[in-house]
């Protein structure tokens, strides 16, 4: 029996690379990136593209398997593609800026990548997390290949100040975070998650400890220190107002309003009424916990969303208490959290009026599907990243075997929906590409834990910050 299971294992990993194989694109012979699915039966009109944040799963893949010239042309590929000046028209995408997506356009014979900074896509949202992703993706290589020489070349070194320069400018806020629209991340449709969502501050985080490493030999002095004053006060800020356990829930519930000046205990002016304190009375386990999913002005965001807390743990961004805490929630809330399909992208789904009013009535946005409490394959890598940061492998092994039981049968679709995550998403595109590398990344992490250092970071030394510099 059991060997019976390990060659239907086996075909199933040799069925994913065959789709992962086609899903390869190439430029000028080369391959440069892979496509977000190889299903054109929705006609969807992005199914052609690379999507930056698609890739990462691709690349750390590659690069594990040492299929290293796929990693190093994409990276060469999406700089050209970067802004490089800044624009006077407001219209254009600004400095520093990476897309969304790309795609190969043949015209007379002659082919070229046009870029999709959001122009394209539902609504024309900002892709802030492409920037962030390629800084990591960059890191990945370097730490893979030791060839740091390949991050030293001039117009890497300006791409990533550049990318630095845009997340570090001066802007209206006065926080360590970043302020950026609704759907500037993998959530990109409407979900009321403007402001400081955490996705986005865990992918800064982990962005700017990448940078901190490859930026080691680089003249501007002005950008280090930049980054060396940010990343402790990010920490400590994510750290401590994201944080939602018990004891904290008692504090929050006790919150008085209307407080002035430094001394205000209650800073943002969190009114407890705001939040579903009794519900997660219940749902908060004794020794669990985890990071809010935005937190501003009067607002905390008290759902749970998974890519932000893994990162927060891949990335030391969470401590390591709060860490075991999010990992502790993940095995309490099982069936919430993960259910039938590793994992929930966020928990709960807005519903009724908070549904009208969160995602402007977005049909794909309904309860229980898509980004509203959808479950996505992809997330299955992050949370074996995650396991196996923490020490705990054997969730990673849980969670693949409940993935690697359903998706081969359902033709690796992009979400599934439901409260359990049962159901094929409504719209789901059938072989898409991440959801194929998800399972395969995941596969190899749960195989040698070591690859995990190709992403993942120690607890920051802000005594001591260029000790970070090793790679
Ligand atoms: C969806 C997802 C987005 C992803 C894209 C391509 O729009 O929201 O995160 O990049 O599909 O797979």
């Amino acid at each position: 029996m059991e060997r019976e299971e390990l060659i239907i294992v086996d075909d199933l990993e040799k069925q994913a690379w065959e789709i992962l194989k086609k899903s390869i694109i190439y430029y000028q012979g080369r391959p440069v990136g892979t496509v977000a699915t190889c299903d054109a039966s929705l006609g969807d009109l992005h199914h052609d593209h690379c999507f930056i944040r698609d890739f990462a799963s691709s690349a750390l893949l590659f690069l594990i398997k040492g299929k290293y010239d796929i990693v190093r042309n994409f990276l060469e590929e999406t700089l050209k593609l970067q802004p490089k000046k800044s624009q006077l028209d407001a219209y254009t995408p600004g400095q520093g800026l990476i897309p969304a997506s790309f795609k190969v356009v043949s015209e007379n014979g002659q082919e070229y990548l046009e870029a999709d900074f959001g122009e394209h896509a539902i609504a024309r949202v900002t892709p802030v997390d492409s920037c962030l992703w390629w800084v990591i993706i960059l890191y990945a290589y370097v730490k893979s290949t030791k060839d740091i020489s390949f991050a030293l070349q001039p117009e890497f070194q300006q791409g990533i100040m550049l990318i630095m320069e845009l997340c570090l400018a001066t802007r209206f806020e006065m926080y360590p975070t970043l302020l950026v629209p609704d759907g500037a991340c993998m959530i990109y449709r409407r979900m009321g998650i403007y402001g400081y969502p955490l996705e986005i501050q865990a992918l800064f985080y982990a962005a700017l400890r990448a940078a901190r490493k490859l930026l080691i030999c680089a003249g501007d002095e002005e950008i280090v220190i930049g980054i060396d004053n940010r990343l402790p006060l990010l920490r400590d800020h994510i750290r401590h107002h994201y944080w939602i356990d018990m004891k904290r829930l008692n504090q929050i519930y006790r919150f008085k309003g209307e407080e002035y000046g430094e001394s205000a205990v209650n800073q943002f002016n969190i009114y407890p009424d705001s939040i579903p304190y009794a519900n997660l009375a219940i749902w908060l386990p004794k020794h669990g916990g985890y990071l809010a999913g935005n937190v501003g002005p009067s607002q905390l965001d008290t759902r749970f969303f998974a890519l932000g807390n893994m990162m927060a743990i891949i990335s030391s961004l969470a401590s390591e208490q709060q860490s075991q805490a999010i990992m502790n929630l993940i095995e309490e809330q099982w069936d919430d959290l993960v259910g039938e399909m590793p994992m929930k992208i966020c928990f709960p789904a807005v519903e009724k009026e908070e549904y009208r009013i969160f995602t402007g009535c977005d049909p794909r946005n309904i309860p229980w599907s898509y980004h509203n409490g959808g479950s996505w394959p992809v997330l299955l890598w992050s949370l074996i990243a995650a396991a196996q940061k923490t020490g705990r492998s054997y969730i990673g092994k849980q969670a693949l075997e409940i993935a690697q039981a359903r998706l081969s049968v359902d033709h690796w679709p992009e979400y599934y929906d439901g409260t359990r995550g049962l159901l094929i998403g409504k719209k789901a595109r059938r072989y898409q590409t991440w959801t194929v590398t998800g399972f395969l990344l995941a596969k190899e992490l749960m195989r040698n834990p070591e690859h995990l250092a190709l992403i993942s970071f120690g607890q920051f030394d802000s005594e001591n910050p260029s000790q970070s510099c090793e790679l």
